[in-house]
């Protein structure tokens, strides 16, 4: 597996949400930005791009798992659970849109966009510095 690591596993003030891995960090980039668009959509919009919104959680969430499984991390059934917690809350936030509570479901997308940073900070840049340890362990392939 290539990690393609960035250049710094710490974050700056202009990437607050860098894990140093580069499939996770554009991933999260491709949240936020969803999360950003989602806010300023009309309410006719908002049922649409929900639905949406969850597909795309639900991909990065299978693709940090398989991650998690390729690298054996030993922290993957808390780190599922959350995961598994986020999505849930989701559905359910999904069905009550369906019944008309945009409103509702706006309150639940902040609140998501808000427990994304701190699943970021916490539980990404651990599952990060492990893919890194990982990486750096791996005997290099020489061509020959
Ligand atoms: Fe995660």
């Amino acid at each position: 597996m290539c990690i393609n690591p960035s250049s710094s596993i710490s974050s700056t003030a202009s990437e607050p949400f860098a894990t140093g891995i580069a499939f996770m960090d554009e991933s999260h980039q491709l949240l936020h930005a969803k999360l950003d668009r989602l806010s300023l959509a009309s309410d006719a919009e908002f049922t649409a791009g929900f639905e949406s919104l969850i597909c795309q959680v639900h991909d990065h969430f299978k693709e940090e798992e398989q991650a998690m499984n390729e690298i054996g991390f030993p922290g993957i059934s808390c780190h599922r659970d959350q995961h598994a917690q986020a999505l849930n809350a989701l559905e359910h936030a999904r069905l009550r849109i369906k019944d008309g509570a945009v409103t509702e479901g706006r309150e639940i997308a902040v609140l998501f966009s808000r427990w994304l940073g701190f699943h970021i900070a916490t539980m990404d840049r651990m599952l990060a510095s492990a893919m890194q340890h990982a990486e750096a362990l791996e005997p290099t392939c020489v061509a020959s």
